[in-house]
């Protein structure tokens, strides 16, 4: 009788106050939606990461932000479209207060494309709406993305990461060409579009 009272759960309940076993049972309940809500979640996660190939950078490449002028694969020389011996295409962009350098790339479609970009500056976003593409471009690091465009045609690329007051106006585009025209293309007409 005593224990009955010097245990706080176990004492005569007045009106209106719910029994442990009663909020036990709600939670309970509660805990089974909420696991059910993360594993709708990370399933979401896990079915859209691999069907739209959306990952994680997998490796950390490091560059000196202040020397990118200079040399190495960022000068101005080397930036925009390359199209390799085998046939691989690298496109290669700075992004700095408030454009990318070039301003616009061509690109042939149905061919794997590699971005490969950094920033001068401030963190600088990159995406490319209707693809995989979508990352942050951030000072000393090297940004590093794979896609494949479908069809031929005119894609924006806006700046979606706010860096500085003329953040709104850092827009660039690709232009998506067919493969043959691409093929036949010299180099400097690859690199970047001629309209600035
Ligand atoms: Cu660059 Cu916002």
């Amino acid at each position: 009788m005593a224990d009955q009272f010097s245990n706080p759960l176990r004492r005569t309940l007045s009106d209106g106050i719910v029994p442990q076993e009663a909020v036990a049972r709600t939670e309970k309940s509660w805990l089974m939606v909420m696991t059910a809500m993360l594993a709708v979640m990370m399933a979401i996660i896990v079915v859209t990461g691999i069907t739209g190939a959306l990952h994680p950078a997998s490796n950390v490449e490091v560059i000196d932000p202040l020397t990118l002028h200079l040399h190495g694969e960022f000068v101005e020389s080397n930036l925009g479209t390359a199209a390799g011996p085998d046939g691989s295409v690298t496109v290669r962009i700075v992004a700095e207060q408030y454009d990318f350098v070039p301003h616009c790339v061509r690109v042939p479609a149905n061919t794997p494309v590699k971005f490969r970009l950094t920033s001068a500056d401030a963190v600088h976003g990159f995406l490319l709406p209707a693809t995989n593409v979508n990352t942050m471009v951030v000072p000393g690091f090297v940004a590093e993305l794979r896609t494949s465009f479908a069809a031929a045609g005119e894609y924006a690329m806006p700046c979606n990461e706010f860096c500085g007051l003329g953040h709104q106006a850092m827009w660039a585009h690709v232009t998506v060409v067919p493969k043959e025209q691409f093929a036949n293309m010299t180099p400097v007409e690859r690199a970047r579009c001629a309209r600035q």
